[in-house]
């Protein structure tokens, strides 16, 4: 009916303007090595229009990994480069920077990628690459964050997302969120528990940097708070 017709008129107008101040997508590229969860939820907000961006392709360097099947069946170009078949880490890193340059990525988002990034690697893309790591860093960088976590006894955890700079599970953060930690906890329960947080963290962070947001000052980035 009429009104309906005239709702959906100005739903369209709206969502039109809203586009055009919203500015152009960017072209993001997922890094990931295994199940892809973080993936997934880049994707759905990407699909929901959360995230203000087109998911160019995915890469991981492990074959066969779960996040393969999952961008194919999103439609997205996976790329695998498997570091054994290369001769040195440089081949590797080049090998990838040749795949994606044709995407020209305005952002790479680590997914549960576990490969440590060179500085010549990142300085192509410097303040694009963001990582998210299972821990409130400073804290517990490197392999087995969560395990690391109950084993220093620590109340609260939780996961980072952060700018990547060369060193490991550094740069500066843009978000945080925290869980409890249990007494009876196990690595395994508490990596649980803060992937629940994972997600709409990740979300969020890449829906702020894709909004051209956030800006970085030194180590503090700035325009995460509303
Ligand atoms: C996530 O817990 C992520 O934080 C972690 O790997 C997992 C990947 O899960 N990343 C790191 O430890 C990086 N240092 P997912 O494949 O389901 O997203």
């Amino acid at each position: 009916n009429d009104v309906t017709f005239f709702t959906q008129v100005v739903f369209c107008f709206v969502k039109t303007i809203h586009e055009f101040f919203r500015g152009s997508k960017k072209r993001m590229v997922i890094f990931a090595s295994g199940r892809g969860s973080n993936a997934e939820a880049l994707h759905e907000a990407v699909e929901n229009g959360t995230i203000n961006a087109e998911i160019k392709a995915l890469v991981t360097d492990i074959p066969g990994a779960a996040c393969i099947d999952k961008a194919k069946s999103w439609g997205v170009p996976v790329i695998v480069a498997d570091r054994k078949s290369f001769a040195s880490k440089q081949a590797f890193e080049q090998y990838i920077l040749d795949a994606i340059a044709p995407y020209a990525a305005d952002v790479i988002c680590l997914a549960g990628f576990m490969r440590l990034l060179s500085s010549d690697f990142i300085s192509h893309y410097e303040h694009k690459i963001i990582n998210i790591h299972p821990a409130l860093l400073p804290s517990f960088r490197g392999l087995h964050a969560q395990g690391q976590a109950v084993a220093a006894g620590v109340k609260i955890a939780g996961c980072t997302v952060h700018f990547v700079v060369p060193d490991m599970d550094a740069g500066p953060i843009i978000l945080q969120s925290a869980v409890p930690v249990y007494e009876d906890d196990t690595e395994d329960t508490l990596a649980a528990r803060i992937l629940t947080k994972e997600h709409p963290t990740y979300v969020r962070a890449a829906a702020l940097f894709c909004d051209d947001k956030l800006t970085i000052d030194g180590n503090v980035v700035k325009g995460t708070q509303e």
